[in-house]
């Protein structure tokens, strides 16, 4: 026997989140999904089924909303469900200058990537490190490593993310559980179009395919490593922002976020 079988993802109808969930029901691991709109999760699940996962249990949730996350924790537990794999996946931005998003956009921003994201981490990886076994996925960013004018706010999470799960990878170290960053290219998904930056110079690239960048996290997260930066360009970046003054690191990351004529 294994010694996970049950992983929560956090946004696995779309994207990185949707084809990490390929990868899990292919390997047989019973499957909590979750999204905002029970229509689509519905869909997804019966697909993640079909794959091969023996159990998929859909969890209707706006994570952008103070409160989803203790609802999430207790549908798992009314279940019986010990959640041993969490990949903390869903995430969203806004483009555009500070003072012309609005402030109820940034703080549900805030409350997806970062707050939700900390009390499904709290609730999940206590009860974990009790079972002394577990692994968490956090969808981190090249925005962890740099500001990123014109989305400041997304930027600013992501920052917070590498920086807590960094924290979270020393004070587990050793008890048997694990916490893995992972760090993609720009990747070709529907994170650009919600974000109202597919006209920005970054999203005309040539991008990651979503599967590749999975197929990634998965085999990182299963071994337990700490970080996982998917691709030249990306890790060209990494290094950039640890050479460059952060006025400039700020410049280059604004270039790319620039709309395109
Ligand atoms: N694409 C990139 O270039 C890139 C690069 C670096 C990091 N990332 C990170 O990768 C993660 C996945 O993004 P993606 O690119 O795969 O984007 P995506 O295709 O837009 O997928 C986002 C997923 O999150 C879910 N979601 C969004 N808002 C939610 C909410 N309020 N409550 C619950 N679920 C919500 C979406 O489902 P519903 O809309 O159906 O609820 C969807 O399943 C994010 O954390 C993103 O920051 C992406």
């Amino acid at each position: 026997m294994r010694d996970y079988d049950t992983v929560l993802i956090t946004g696995a109808t779309s994207g990185i989140g949707y084809e990490l969930a390929k990868l899990f029901a292919a390997d047989k691991y019973n499957l909590v999904v979750v999204s905002r709109f029970e229509r689509t999760l519905h869909e997804v699940a019966e697909q993640f089924h079909a794959l091969g996962a023996p159990n998929v249990f859909p969890v209707v949730a706006d994570l952008s909303i103070a409160g989803a996350a203790a609802n999430i924790y207790q549908q798992t537990r009314l279940q019986g469900m010990e959640v041993n794999i969490l990949i903390n996946n869903a995430g969203a931005g806004e483009h555009g200058l500070f003072c012309e998003t609005s402030i109820e956009r940034d703080l549900s921003i805030v409350q997806l990537n970062v707050s939700s994201m900390i009390h499904l981490t709290k609730l999940y990886a206590c009860d974990m490190l009790r079972q002394k076994r577990g692994r968490i996925l956090q969808l981190a960013s090249i925005a962890s490593y740099q500001p990123t004018p014109l989305l400041s706010v997304y930027a600013a999470t992501k920052a917070f993310i590498l920086s807590f799960t960094d924290s979270l990878i020393n004070e587990l170290e050793g008890t048997g559980v694990t916490v893995t960053a992972l760090i993609p290219d720009p990747t070709r998904t529907d994170f650009f179009r919600k974000a109202h930056a597919a006209q920005t110079k970054v999203a005309q690239n040539d991008l990651a395919d979503p599967a590749d960048i999975a197929r990634i996290g998965y085999e990182a997260l299963l071994q337990g490593k700490h970080h996982a930066v998917t691709g030249s360009s990306v890790k060209a970046d990494v290094i950039m922002s640890n050479i460059l003054s952060r006025e400039s690191v700020a410049s280059r990351a604004r270039k790319q976020m620039e709309i395109v004529s």
